[in-house]
């Protein structure tokens, strides 16, 4: 990522969760609907769920400037989801869902260079996570 896709990241990150992990539980309600057969994975709490989502992302966000912590952790939580029954189709829509719950936390300031910035950085989370699962 460049300097200015990390600079985006970062300020539409703070922006988003300026009201807390309510974008991460957006990002659930987006994702059941997405793909329904994606809840019963889930179990019951999905604030809980949101809440971890969205530390995750969080952790990403501020380490932007050090990839390397950031591939290490999502490698870690990669290894994670093997158990967790994901699918590389699963994980499409993950990212739309992502993508789709910022630009409705967002609004007007939602841009192209925002969902192609965000889209780097998921490609890196997905990469690194997939990696983890091979181990
Ligand atoms: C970049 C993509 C993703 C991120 C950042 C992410 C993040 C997380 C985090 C932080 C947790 C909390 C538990 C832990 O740390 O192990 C979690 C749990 C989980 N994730 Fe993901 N995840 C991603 C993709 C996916 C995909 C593609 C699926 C596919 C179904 C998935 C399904 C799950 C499930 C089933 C759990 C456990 C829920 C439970 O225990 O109730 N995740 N995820």
């Amino acid at each position: 990522m460049n300097p200015n896709q990390i600079a985006i990241v970062k300020s539409t990150w703070s922006d988003a969760i300026s009201e807390g992990d309510a974008v991460g539980e957006l990002f659930y309600k987006i994702l059941f609907e997405l793909d329904p057969s994606l809840k019963p994975l889930f179990g019951d709490d999905v604030k809980e769920q949101a809440r971890k989502f969205t530390a995750m992302i969080t952790f990403c966000a501020y380490k932007l400037n050090d990839l390397d912590s950031i591939t290490a952790e999502a490698k870690e939580l990669g290894r994670r989801h093997k158990y967790y029954k994901t699918t590389e189709g699963a994980y499409r829509t993950v990212e739309k869902a992502l993508i789709a719950a910022l630009a409705q936390s967002l609004g007007a300031s939602w841009t192209e260079e925002a969902a192609s910035a965000w889209g780097q950085l998921y490609l890196t989370l997905e990469n690194a996570m997939l990696e983890g699962a091979t181990v």
